[in-house]
């Protein structure tokens, strides 16, 4: 088993329960070709990295694992969410995904952007209820802060660019604004949210935040290798993609040499912020170097 899988292994367990658990509470009244979608979607064997990162600084911050359970649940909602959209032939236009055919392709397109939008919903409302945290003001707080994270000011934004990318020329700071803000966000949220749920002050959110921030570059750079060096069989999802689509991507600019280097650059950078908090040599440490080798 490669380094990667073998570290999120105890979380994806955990937390693929608790996705099949949560999940469970929106099927009453939801019509059931819409709730067969979101099922497809969102307990697909994906690696629950996000979910991992929270949890482990979530346990390092002390908080409770029911707490941490049902926010790693509507974190992989709008990872599911995401990737659903991201498939769309009005998107990335891909086939295969987790192994799977794409949501649009098992049921049709219109369903697929329904099935997102609901798991984006549903998020929002499981963050909203009071078993995320009896305290209303931090529901609150992981309320906006994941907003941001995947709004037009994140994701969504780093979305379009990446879209606009694929007929204008970027240089190497919009490179890295796109990925930032369509993968790094989300990333940035997974290990904040853990942050607001301990109650750790801003000194220890801006730590969190600029390793999140690394480690979602790392992630993207070694997500565009794996687009231009592997095959869908072994990655379990269509690529070629990005070198077909002509997308915006450091391997583009730096070709996989330099591509590899920047992503241990930002590896580096993210072990410092880690040992910054005081994190150094847990398994957050692990998985940041097992990024470098990942294969899927
Ligand atoms: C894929 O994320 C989308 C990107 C931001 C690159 P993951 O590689 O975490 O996808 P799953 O959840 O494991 O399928
Ligand atoms: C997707 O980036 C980012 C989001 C889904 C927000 P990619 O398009 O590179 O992700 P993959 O390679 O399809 O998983
Ligand atoms: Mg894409
Ligand atoms: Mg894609
Ligand atoms: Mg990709």
């Amino acid at each position: 088993m490669e380094e990667l899988t073998f570290l999120l292994q105890e979380t994806r367990l955990k937390v693929d329960e608790s996705l099949k658990n949560i999940l469970a509470i929106f099927q009453s009244n939801t019509p059931d070709r819409l709730y067969k979608a979101m099922e497809y979607s969102a307990l697909s064997p994906g690696k629950r990295f996000r979910s991992f990162l929270l949890l482990e600084f979530g346990q390092a911050f002390g908080v409770p694992e029911t707490q941490l359970l049902q926010v790693a649940v509507a974190l992989e909602f709008v990872n599911a969410y995401s990737l659903v959209h991201d498939d769309l032939p009005c998107m990335d236009d891909a086939a295969l995904r987790r192994g799977q055919p794409t949501t649009h392709l098992k049921f049709d397109e219109a369903t697929a952007l329904l099935a997102g939008n609901s798991l984006l919903t549903a998020a929002f409302q499981l963050l909203s209820m009071e078993n995320t945290h009896p305290d209303p003001s931090i529901r609150l707080r992981l309320i906006i802060a994941l907003a941001e994270a995947c709004g037009s000011q994140g994701m969504m934004g780093g979305q379009m660019l990446d879209l606009l990318g694929e007929t204008q020329k970027f240089n190497m700071d919009e490179i890295q604004r796109m990925q930032s803000l369509k993968t790094g966000a989300l990333l940035v949220f997974s290990c904040e949210a853990a942050a607001i749920l301990g109650n750790q002050g801003a000194d220890i959110i801006k730590k969190v935040r600029s390793f999140g921030t690394h480690l979602g570059l790392a992630f993207q750079i070694t997500d565009d290798l794996l687009d231009y060096e592997e095959s869908a069989e072994k990655v379990g999802k269509s690529t070629g993609i990005d070198q077909d689509a002509n997308k915006a991507t450091f391997v583009k600019l730096l070709g996989i040499e330099g591509a590899h280097a920047r992503a241990e650059e930002e590896v580096e950078n993210a072990l410092q912020a880690l040992q910054k908090i005081g994190l150094s040599s847990s398994k957050l440490e692990k998985a940041a170097r097992a990024l470098l080798t990942r294969r899927a």
